[in-house]
């Protein structure tokens, strides 16, 4: 399947997880090139449902090898967590099946009472975060002040920069009017997490670049989506990396012209979690979605906003992502609906836009034009293939897919691995 690009098209929470899950079977190597432990992904197999945050789900595949490439943010501890979570769960996790970049940052406590304070200071322009010190720990890397795994690898030399590290913080913390750290819990903490860490720990960039020439293919699973990238989202409401396809290179050290396919992932409709304007959010969709079950965060647990296919911001990630293929995913969640709106363009003043603004509050003011498309009103759930699929529901996907401009080529229908149709 050559090197793959797995992004999210939307706000983050497409279904990435089961997508990648679904291509796993075709890669040797999964890897993870930005964000944290923001981020959420949810596979069900059979009757156990795994929750990952920052490892690779191709975990759950015991012949793949997983990477936390150099632009992936840390929580040493939390990660230690996630890997013991997942071992009880009967997740084998060897020596050279898991690999952790020892150029990676950081993250320490000191970042998630940062995070929250900061948000807790911005009062109603809250960004809505994870309050996972997320944006504290990549603030650090781009100032040039964080730790890296490298550093967690030399004890001495990790307590010595922790010490002044911590010093620092607490007095921007307590300006802040936030509470302070202890600087003995939060070595000890790390220390002890980083013996359990150590035997996967290592120069990703080379082990990738040796993979590269044996020729094995890699899948890069982007975390979070295209408008919650640090350049190219809705900011400030966005995340601090690049979600979009150049964080895979950058994040990974491996070169453009080594990646052959960009895959974008987007839901049937859109969702987003946070703050930050949404043009087709619509109240309807999230009572309707919600009162099936549906739409809670996988990390944080938060009810997710939910509105209507807003095809301005898909051909946008299309663009940024140079996406060549369309998974949709959460096709079931419209099986009720008699008719279903689209965002084609959205109006500001008397100006048609066909790309989104780039400035936040002009984004906030856009008024959505929609088409309407008639609903299915039948469950999609048990269609295997194309031709299972209701004629609406396929005229449904063909619709959003043009819109946005790629080629459709997965259509998701539920959680399950066997509720996946391929093109
Ligand atoms: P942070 O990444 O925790 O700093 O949060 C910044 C914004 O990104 C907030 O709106 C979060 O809700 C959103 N966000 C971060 N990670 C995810 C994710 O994995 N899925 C969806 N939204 C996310
Ligand atoms: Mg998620």
């Amino acid at each position: 399947m050559a090197n793959t690009i797995l992004v999210g098209a939307q706000w983050g929470d497409e279904g990435k997880g089961k997508i990648i899950d679904f291509l796993t079977e075709h890669a040797d190597i999964v890897v993870r090139s930005q964000g944290g432990n923001n981020a959420g992904h949810t596979v069900i197999l059979g009757a156990k449902k795994y929750i990952l945050h920052l490892i690779p789900s191709g975990i759950l595949r015991r012949e793949k090898v997983c990477v936390i490439g150099n632009g992936v943010v840390i929580d040493p501890v939390s990660l230690v967590g996630e890997i013991e979570t997942l071992k009880a769960q009967g997740v084998k996790i060897g020596k050279g099946q898991f690999l952790i970049s020892d150029a990676a940052h950081l993250v320490f406590p000191y970042h998630r009472l940062l995070d929250e304070r900061r948000e807790v200071k911005k009062g109603r322009n809250k960004i809505g975060t994870t309050k996972r010190g997320i944006g504290p720990a990549y603030g650090d890397k781009a100032a040039r002040t964080g730790l890296r795994m490298c550093d967690l690898m030399q004890p001495a030399l990790f307590t010595e920069k922790l010490r002044l590290k911590v010093r620092e913080n607490n007095a921007v913390l307590k300006a802040l009017g936030g509470a302070s750290v202890s600087f003995k819990e939060v070595n000890d903490a790390c220390l002890g997490a980083a013996e359990k860490l150590r035997p996967f720990v290592t120069n990703t960039v080379v082990y990738l670049h040796e993979a590269l020439k044996a020729g094995r293919n890699i899948l890069f699973e982007g975390a979070q989506g295209t408008f919650l990238d640090l350049d190219h989202g809705t900011y400030p409401y966005v995340t601090s990396s690049n979600t979009t396809a150049g964080g895979a290179c950058t994040g990974s050290g491996v070169p453009p012209h080594r990646m052959d396919r960009v895959i974008g992932v987007m839901k049937a409709y859109t969702t987003r979690v946070g703050e930050g304007p949404f043009p087709s959010e619509d109240v309807l969709v999230s009572d309707m979605l919600h009162g099936m079950g549906r739409e809670y965060g996988a990390t944080t647990g938060r009810a997710r906003r939910c509105g209507w296919f807003d095809a301005v911001a898909t051909r946008y990630a299309a663009m940024i992502n140079g996406i060549d293929d369309l998974a949709v995913t959460n096709l079931d969640g419209l099986d009720s609906l008699e008719r279903i709106k689209v965002c084609t363009h959205y109006k500001l003043g008397r100006k048609q836009l066909d790309v989104p603004p780039t400035d936040t509050r002009q984004l906030a003011e856009c008024e959505p034009v929609y088409i309407e498309l008639e609903g299915w009103g039948k469950p999609t759930t048990e269609a295997k293939r194309w031709g299972e699929l209701p004629a609406k529901a396929r005229e449904y996907l063909k619709a959003i897919a043009e819109l946005t401009g790629a080629k459709l080529a997965i259509a998701s229908v539920g959680p399950g691995r066997d509720q996946t149709i391929v093109l």
